[in-house]
């Protein structure tokens, strides 16, 4: 295994080192097979660029390649599995391009193979194409936060797509995901018969997707609840859940008239105050965790001064959980 790897904690290195190389692994694609590939997963120019330029790289690279292979593999075995990787082996700064960008040539040989899943549950080729374009959107997170190119983080939010638990149908994502023990709890002090590990479908909201205005929040449930009981009855799902610093409640009481609260109305809202989260709003809304440093970040929108004015008032930001039934509104 690469040096690089070193940086790993011990428990994601063994892990990488344990998988188990499956034998008949799609090619990792090359040439303007590559170049299609990425472009079509939303790769941004940039990046997609360099992943040509160092893709030859990649067969002279013995170490790199079982990376590559070990990952790949694990996303095969786990294709349709409704458990999450697990494993974020994140490398940070590996100061060596390669290194930076190899799990994209994973999810790229991927892609074909998930496509192939998706057909065999009856899923348009449409909604795939939107779900794994995901892939581009994390590049562009990693350069933002980051400032360079790369992949080094979100394996295990991309192995969601990849492995077919996680759809973008329209404004929102949808993954298909067990009830947690904490909002079982919840939904059941509300007086509603809920039990940890039962199927639900948790609700994300990807960014670089513009506003989250009404009309396209509602659109998306509208298909979320056509889509997961025609294309997975096995997963009978009686809630939708959404675990986000947007769901923080102080953000209704600051910005009584924006998106954020109108979405936060969706949801009987349960906010972890055990779960305090001063970085999340800072890193979705600046793209730094770096919450010290914010006399200096930007103060355009309502929402940037609100992040910034409620610390500087000695107030700190939650994790919010909410739930709703898996139906359509009363
Ligand atoms: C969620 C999101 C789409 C909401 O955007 P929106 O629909 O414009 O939200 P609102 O209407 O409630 O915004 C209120 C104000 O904040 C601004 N705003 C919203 N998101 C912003 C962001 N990420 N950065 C800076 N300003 C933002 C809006 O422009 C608006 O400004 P104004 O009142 O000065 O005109 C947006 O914040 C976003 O893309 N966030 C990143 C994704 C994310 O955090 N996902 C959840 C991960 S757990």
């Amino acid at each position: 295994m690469p040096d690089a790897l070193d940086r790993l904690p011990a428990a994601e290195r063994d892990w990488l080192a344990a998988i188990a190389l499956v034998e008949d692994k799609p090619r990792v694609p090359a040439g303007a097979d590559l170049l299609h590939t990425l472009a079509d997963l939303g790769v941004p120019h940039v990046d997609l660029d360099r992943l040509l330029r160092l893709r030859p790289a990649l067969d002279d690279h013995d170490q790199v390649r079982e990376l590559v292979d070990r990952l790949l593999s694990a996303l095969l075995a786990g294709l349709g599995s409704r458990s999450r990787l697990g494993r974020e082996p994140d490398l940070g700064d590996p100061g060596d391009e390669l290194l930076a960008y190899w799990p994209v040539y994973a999810f790229a040989a991927m892609a074909a193979e998930t496509r192939r899943w998706h057909a065999g549950r009856g899923i348009d080729e449409a909604t795939t194409r939107h779900t794994l374009a995901d892939l581009g959107r994390q590049l562009t997170h990693h350069r933002r936060r980051l400032g360079r190119g790369g992949l080094t983080d979100n394996l295990g939010w991309l192995a969601d797509h990849f492995q077919g638990r996680l759809y973008q149908l329209g404004r929102l994502q949808f993954e298909l995901a067990p009830l947690g023990r904490t909002t079982s709890a919840e939904i059941r002090s509300a007086g509603v018969a809920a039990e940890p590990g039962e199927p639900v479908i948790a609700v994300h909201l990807p960014d670089y997707c513009g506003p989250i205005d009404e009309p396209a929040c509602t659109e998306s449930f509208r298909a979320a609840l056509d889509f997961f009981p025609r294309h997975f009855p096995d997963h009978p799902a009686r809630f939708f859940t959404c675990h986000s610093w947007l769901l923080d409640p102080r953000f209704a009481e600051l910005l009584p008239d924006s998106n954020i609260a109108a979405f936060q109305r969706r949801f009987t809202i349960t906010q972890r105050r055990n779960r305090q989260d001063d970085e999340g709003p800072f890193l979705f809304v600046f793209g730094t965790r770096d919450v010290a440093g914010r006399a200096t970040l930007p103060r355009h929108s309502s929402l940037q001064r609100a992040v910034i004015d409620h610390i500087d008032g000695g107030g700190h930001w939650y994790l919010g959980a909410g739930w709703r039934p898996f139906a359509p509104d009363a």
